[in-house]
């Protein structure tokens, strides 16, 4: 099953492509820079070029499923949180909806539930990051979103704290590497597609953890 990975070199991104090869999936890099081409290849992936504010359907031509990890980061403008984390977004949901792609993981962010919640100053992040949320929702793919807490670059310990409802309580922060894991348990998880999950540190195994209780 071949799986894309928008985002590819990202903190996330590079936890994933391995974690995805070592579970058996084909993992497609998609980065924005052909110069990460060797380090995707590297990790255990097939790098394509494709660019959320450029060309980017052909580089998910003939995947199973998209993880989108990509995100504009602290450093830039909200003009790049609606042209990357909105608009990108978005036209990676549409690019998978023509190609008949099926599954789709979105990585969103745990107060996407809340967006005017606190501290107010990242509320224009959080808002954009819930519409894409939405706009996920109302396509018919088959999506899974996980809004993870603030994320460490600490080593993964294969366990999380989930929750499906949501609820004020903050909990503690995630190594991205955990988030990687929990995006492999939740491909392997059919029961996850249509759930939105937050994620936080803890104890509970990651493919306990991610599946909905009946
Ligand atoms: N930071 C947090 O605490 C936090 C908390 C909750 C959720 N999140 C979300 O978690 C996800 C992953 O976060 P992270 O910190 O692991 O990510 P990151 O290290 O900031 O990486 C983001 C990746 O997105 C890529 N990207 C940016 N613009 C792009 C474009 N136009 N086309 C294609 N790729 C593009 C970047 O490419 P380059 O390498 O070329 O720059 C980079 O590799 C993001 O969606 C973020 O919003 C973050």
């Amino acid at each position: 099953m071949q799986v894309a990975v928008i985002g590819a070199n990202g903190g996330i991104g590079r936890e994933l492509v391995p974690r995805l090869a070592d579970a058996g999936y084909d993992p497609i890099g998609v980065v924005r820079d052909e110069s990460q081409f060797d380090a995707v290849r590297e990790r255990g992936g097939e790098p394509r070029y494709g660019d959320l504010e450029g060309e980017l359907a052909p580089a998910l031509e003939g995947v199973d499923a998209v993880v989108f990890t990509a995100g504009s980061g602290g450093g830039t403008g909200w003009d790049k949180t609606l042209l990357i984390d909105l608009w990108g977004a978005r036209r990676s949901i549409d690019a998978c909806v023509d190609g008949d792609i099926d599954r789709y993981v979105m990585i969103s962010a745990y107060n996407a539930s809340e967006p005017l919640a606190e501290p107010e100053a990242l509320a224009p992040y959080r808002v954009v990051k819930r519409c894409a949320d939405d706009y996920l929702e109302q396509s018919a793919l088959g999506a899974t979103i996980l809004r993870p807490t603030t994320l460490t670059d600490e080593e993964g310990t294969g366990r999380v704290s989930a929750a499906f409802e949501y609820h004020d309580d903050d909990g503690p922060d995630i190594p991205r590497a955990d988030v990687a894991q929990t995006v492999v348990a939740c491909l392997d998880d059919e029961a996850t597609v249509g759930e939105t999950i937050r994620l936080f540190g803890g104890d509970t195994p990651i493919e306990q953890a991610i599946h909905p209780c009946d």
